[in-house]
């Protein structure tokens, strides 16, 4: 008998409505399209609406992923989200997306590995599911986090938006397609990369902290720069030698969208054709561990993937934390159909997304 093989049989994605231009951020802070344009390649990003938490962003997302599997949310045995920006330290966002969803079966947890929290999730569900202790595992990548920005700085707040992604991993017995390698990488002399250092036990919450503004992120964002892309360009390496194929065999590169520089110089690096790389930053910004999931969705939505593709994704983030996947696709990518700017399938009726308090 074949191995057990994690197979993405499920897809969805979720952006808050509202939009926030750069021209609308320049009124709040010393910035302008032109800067944020030219050197992120953002031009606008979603917030979540006061009625809207982590929660509910998740659901929204892994709603979709089960409806395009097909799979009832009574038939799922865990529910995994990456996070940073959970609605409460505990208890856990997993727990709470599980309720809503209906998966009265699931066990739910969080894990957080800050922007590269998707890869982490995968490896870590792909694991239970070739393991043979579950068989339907979703994983949610998702973050919210303009709750935790200051919106007086402006090397963080024009670069985050919300959103989240999710997928559904099956188990499949015929031991062909999906995840084929994965590599997780991390490196905590980054502590101080990306940080938001108020409210856990290294600073608990005091008055003092919160004129500190220490519970926001802060973030230095050079040596971050530099850092992402040298470890994104090693990580994707290994990815693919783990693979056992080459660069050339990918024929779509999913990557976190922190910076369309940063995806620029990793590709050049790499030698990878510009048209295979997958680009959304200039509608979403950085949406940390929703923005490699967000990608996938909408790449199978709008026609870019076809059953046999191997895809690469790969995200970096604070920590410092890396991590790439190879998956080979074997979903019928027609099952799901996002048109551009939607956020349901065409062909099934708009559903009002969940809120707080609405699930
Ligand atoms: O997913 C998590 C991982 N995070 C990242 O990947 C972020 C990685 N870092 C970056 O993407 C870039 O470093 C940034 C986009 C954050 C900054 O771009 P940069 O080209 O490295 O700019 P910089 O920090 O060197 O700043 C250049 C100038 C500075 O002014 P001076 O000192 O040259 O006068 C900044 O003060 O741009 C100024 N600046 C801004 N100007 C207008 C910084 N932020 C802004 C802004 N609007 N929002």
């Amino acid at each position: 008998m074949s191995a057990t093989r994690a197979v993405v049989t499920g897809w969805g994605m979720y952006a808050p409505a509202r939009i926030m231009t750069n021209d609308e951020l320049s009124r709040i802070v010393d910035t302008s399209d032109e800067w944020i344009a030219s050197r992120t390649g953002i031009r606008e990003r979603r917030i979540a609406a006061d009625d809207e938490t982590t929660t509910t962003l998740a659901t929204n997302a892994a709603r979709d992923a089960l409806a395009v599997a097909g799979v009832d949310p009574t038939e799922v045995d865990l529910v995994l989200v990456a996070t940073a920006s959970p609605d409460y330290l505990m208890p856990a966002t997993g727990v709470l997306v599980a309720r809503d969803l209906g998966a009265t079966r699931a066990a739910g947890f969080d894990l957080n590995a800050a922007c590269s929290g998707f890869l982490f999730g995968l490896a870590a569900g792909a694991a239970f599911v070739t393991s043979g202790m579950y068989r339907q595992v979703v994983v949610v990548g998702v973050d919210l986090l303009s709750r935790y920005l200051d919106w007086t700085d402006r090397n963080t707040c024009v670069l985050f938006g919300d959103g989240a992604g999710a997928v559904l991993l099956s188990a499949s017995d015929d031991g062909q397609g999906g995840l084929v390698s994965i590599r997780l990488f991390s490196d905590g002399t980054g502590e101080e990369g990306i940080i938001i250092p108020g409210g856990g036990t290294a600073h608990p919450a005091t008055e003092e902290t919160v004129r500190d503004r220490l519970h926001f992120m802060r973030m230095a964002g050079k040596e971050v720069y530099r850092y992402a892309t040298r470890q994104l360009a090693e990580t994707t390496q290994a990815a693919v030698a783990d693979a056992g194929l080459r660069m050339g065999d990918i024929d779509l590169f999913l990557y976190h969208q922190a910076n369309i520089r940063i995806l620029e110089t990793v590709r050049d690096l790499l030698g990878i054709e510009a048209e295979k790389v997958y680009v959304n930053i200039d509608r979403y910004g950085n949406t940390s561990a929703a923005s490699v999931p967000m990608a996938l969705a909408e790449a199978v939505a709008t026609g870019r993937v076809q059953i046999g593709d191997r895809i690469l994704m790969g995200a970096f983030g604070a920590g410092y934390t890396a991590g790439a996947a190879v998956l080979e696709w074997t979903a019928d990518p027609t099952r799901a159909f996002l048109a551009p700017g939607e956020q349901t399938r065409a062909g099934q009726p708009r559903r009002e997304p969940v809120t707080a308090g609405s699930a």
